[in-house]
């Protein structure tokens, strides 16, 4: 387990997906504007890939606050399928853990990340941006309401000055 960045948010912890978070996950989806989707797909989407489904704890406060649900895409390419954190524990550098946790995981596989994100979804491109991604290609017809995709990727075969490999 790997602790997040203070803020008032009690302890913060990484660690892998557990049945008992499905229903924290999905109302973060909720709350985030993922596209809709069925509580019971949960269990078949972690249980596909069980190394690649990391959570973010708040221990304090026995809650599952976040979550990244990542797919192996492809031999050497994961993708990551899934990320939210609640609103109200956002800009803390949570996300930043989650993925951090996924890009180590990667590395350890040979693998770089790929992603799709709207195109209007600023804060989270800037995340993306920060941390390595370029874009690729715009995707249409992806999400319910006709937005653009923008497919991003991130090389991480090698390591880049902003990152620490032992996240
Ligand atoms: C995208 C998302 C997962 C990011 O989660 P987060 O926990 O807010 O991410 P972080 O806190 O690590 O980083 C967000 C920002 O906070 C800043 N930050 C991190 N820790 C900080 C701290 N301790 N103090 C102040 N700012 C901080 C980061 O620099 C980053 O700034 P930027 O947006 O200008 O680049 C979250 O906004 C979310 O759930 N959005 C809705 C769902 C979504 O869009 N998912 C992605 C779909 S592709």
């Amino acid at each position: 387990m790997v602790q997040a960045r203070g803020g008032g948010v009690g302890d913060i912890v990484r660690r892998g997906y557990q049945p008992a978070d499905k229903q924290d996950v999905f109302d973060i989806s909720n709350a985030s504007g993922l596209e809709p989707y069925d509580i019971s797909e949960l269990d078949e989407l972690f249980s596909s890939w069980p190394e690649g489904q990391h959570v973010a704890y708040d221990a304090e406060n026995e809650k599952t606050v976040g979550f990244l649900s990542g797919r192996i895409h492809r031999p050497e390419t994961n993708r990551i399928y899934m990320f939210a954190v609640m609103p109200g524990y956002r800009s803390r550098g949570i996300g930043q853990l989650l993925l951090d946790g996924f890009f180590s995981l990667s590395r350890d596989m040979g693998s770089d990340v790929i992603l799709e994100v709207r195109a209007s979804n600023g804060r989270a491109r800037r995340l993306y941006d920060s941390n390595g991604f370029v874009e690729v290609c715009r995707i249409s017809g992806m999400y319910a309401s006709g937005e653009e995709a923008v497919r991003m990727k991130k090389e991480i075969t090698f390591i880049t000055s902003n990152e620490n490999p032992d996240a």
